[in-house]
């Protein structure tokens, strides 16, 4: 028998991340007691429905249906949300934390949402909130920024936040997988939300931006504050077209910051990253990160974005920090605790978003409607690069794939909207940004 101390944990949420907590909490037991000097033992679980078959068999008494009793147990110093949602996310955070608890989250929706009012309950009732699950799965991407670079401002910071996005748009890509049966794989692997949408429609990667902004810049960017655009539009097609042009296709998050200007720009949208970029490269459910310091310069962080395990090796990591807080006392720095010198920053406006664009566009194939289509954009001083025209998947029409130079995102929507208004135009035009974020 151990004589170590014991840390109580009690799990809210029992599904993919919860069930591999447990499992590589008991695979890895010795050497977690042998790493933290302390025991880490689930003694509560809650799920929503206690009959369901589940791949882990927990002892008698542990399982239950109350989060919310688990937040409450004066027996359960540490507390782990892992259900997911912003209702009874809350309620359950808060609780625990106004009774002075450590929570672990996983949970980014809930964090981009309710982050500010969670950690001011944190800090007013001396309770933690522990989230370094909430982005990029296993890559340690909250400790490199809360204590790896404690040192740097940051200039940019960019990447891929979705594994469910990226494992799509890999299999789309070397297999011509169709869309649809890709994003069934996803779910099954447990990479996608148990609301997809919020995968593909670019909505949780919104939320880990938001998450990595707040820890560099000390602000919170609302999502309907960001460009957020998600992968269900993009076709195989699309695909071939950026290979074609010397590109991939990334959904990326890009948090931005001027310092001149003191300009915050948040954004997120399928990206062409040149063919040779190394985020480019990084495919299946891994995610990777790219952080640019004034003081260290750029650094990579790559690693599986997704999934029971790596998610899972990044919920323990905080309940190894739980330990050590409840022993120690002070934990990593978090933003609020420095004076507000981000205060006077705002959002760049869109004419100073600039990028390349790519327009895909499904059009009457017939005389002139190029030359429509080019005389629009130079309305608005948008200057074409390239053009790539091919047959469209339906009778007499054409598709048109026109690059541009650079330009920004005011000129490009008034742009589109033009566009939408020429009768050739056929369908809602596609756009995606060009990223060219250099060495
Ligand atoms: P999941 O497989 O759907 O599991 C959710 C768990 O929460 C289930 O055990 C469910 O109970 C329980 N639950 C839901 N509502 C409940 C309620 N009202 N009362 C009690 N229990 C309730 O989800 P997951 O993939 O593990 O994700 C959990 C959280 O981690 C989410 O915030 C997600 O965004 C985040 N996350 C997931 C991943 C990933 O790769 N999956 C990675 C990083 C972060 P039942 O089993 O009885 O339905
Ligand atoms: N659904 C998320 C993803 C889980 O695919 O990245 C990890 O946060």
């Amino acid at each position: 028998m151990s004589s170590l101390p014991v840390l109580s944990l009690g799990l809210c949420g029992f599904g993919t991340v919860g069930q591999g907590v447990w499992q590589h909490l008991e695979a890895n037991r010795a050497l977690l007691r042998a790493r933290l000097g302390v025991e880490l033992r689930v003694t509560r679980v809650a799920v929503r429905d206690a009959r369901r078959k589940r791949d882990v068999r927990l002892p008698r008494g542990v399982l239950g249906t109350d989060p919310l009793a688990i937040a409450r147990d004066p027996a359960v110093p540490v507390v782990c949300e892992l259900m997911g949602g912003t209702g009874l996310a809350r309620e359950v955070t808060l609780a625990a934390l106004r009774l002075g608890k450590v929570v672990v989250s996983a949970n980014k929706a809930l964090i981009c949402e309710h982050g500010s009012e969670i950690l001011a309950t944190a800090r007013r009732h001396g309770g933690h909130f522990l989230f370094e699950a909430s982005v990029a799965g296993g890559i340690p991407i909250i400790k490199a920024l809360r204590e790896g670079l404690v040192a740097n401002r940051f200039p940019r910071i960019y990447g891929i936040l979705n594994g469910t996005c990226n494992y799509i748009l890999t299999r789309m890509k070397e297999q011509g997988a169709p869309y649809a049966e890709v994003l069934a794989d996803a779910k099954r692997l447990g990479y996608a939300e148990a609301d997809e949408s919020l995968d593909v429609d670019g909505w949780d990667t919104a939320h880990k931006a938001a998450v990595l902004a707040w820890l560099a810049h000390g602000i919170w960017v609302r999502t309907d504050q960001m460009i957020v655009e998600g992968i269900s539009r993009l076709t195989p097609a699309d695909l071939r077209n950026a290979a074609t042009l010397g590109f991939g296709i990334k959904l990326l998050a890009v948090i931005t910051r001027d310092f001149r200007r003191d300009e915050l720009c948040v954004r997120v949208h399928p990206t062409l990253l040149p063919a040779g970029d190394v985020i480019a490269n990084v495919n299946g459910v891994f995610n990777a990160v790219s952080v640019t310091g004034d003081v260290v310069g750029t650094t990579l962080y790559s690693g599986r974005g997704a999934g029971r395990d790596a998610t899972a090796s990044a919920v323990i990591s905080d309940l190894a920090d739980a330990a050590s807080l409840l022993r120690h006392g002070k934990g990593a720095y978090l933003p609020g605790e420095e004076p507000a010198a981000s205060s006077r920053c705002r959002l760049a406006p869109p004419e100073r978003i600039r990028s390349r664009y790519y327009v895909r566009l499904t059009v009457r194939d017939q005389p002139g409607v190029l030359a429509r289509v080019a005389s629009a954009m130079a309305r608005h001083r948008v200057s074409i690069a390239t053009v790539i025209q091919g047959p469209a998947d339906r009778p007499r029409a054409a598709s048109l794939v026109l690059t541009t130079h650079e330009s920004d995102e005011r000129a490009i929507g008034r742009t589109l909207r033009r566009l939408r208004a020429l009768s050739a135009v056929l369908e809602d035009p596609v756009l995606l940004r060009i990223g060219d974020f250099g060495p």
